[in-house]
């Protein structure tokens, strides 16, 4: 069964969204496998996000995600990382559907709420940057 990481970022924590989007993950059907709510070191900030590296917005993206807790999890479920994708909406909030969580929560790209990975690879990528093998439980099914 895929799995795909997802993390509520500083904002969805602070504004109290946690619920919300652990509510709509978990009634699609998708099981949350792995979960952890901590300040992300900036030096991991910057490992999940070093593709972005270079644009503009890199410095205060990696100062917003350190700003403050965020809630890092392990989607798991059939073809987890495109259902999660449109379960957030477009990264851009202006363009995001309602129904979707940035369509129905939020207003500015840096203020997002929510992230998950963007492909199978990336999800292997991110999931290994913030969790261990040994914390990720193991369902027998998931579906
Ligand atoms: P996310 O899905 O976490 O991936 C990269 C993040 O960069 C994105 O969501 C946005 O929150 C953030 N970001 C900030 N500014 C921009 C921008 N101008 N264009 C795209 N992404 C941005």
């Amino acid at each position: 069964m895929e799995q795909t990481y997802v993390m509520v970022k500083p904002d969805g924590v602070q504004r109290g969204l946690v619920g919300e989007v652990i509510s709509r993950i978990e009634k699609r059907g998708l099981k949350v496998v792995a979960l952890r709510m901590n300040v992300i070191a900036e030096a991991t900030a910057k490992e999940h996000y070093g593709e972005h590296a270079a644009r503009p917005f890199f410095p205060s993206l990696i100062e917003f995600i350190t700003s403050g807790p965020s809630v890092s999890m392990v989607v798991a479920g059939k073809n987890a990382v495109k259902v999660m994708r449109a379960i957030n909406g477009a990264t851009n909030p202006v363009d995001a559907a309602p129904g979707t969580i940035r369509g129905d929560f939020a207003l500015d790209v840096g203020r997002n709420v929510v992230h998950a990975s963007d492909s199978p690879e990336a999800a292997v990528r991110e999931i290994a940057i913030h969790f261990k093998d040994s914390e990720i439980g193991k369902y027998s099914r998931v579906d």
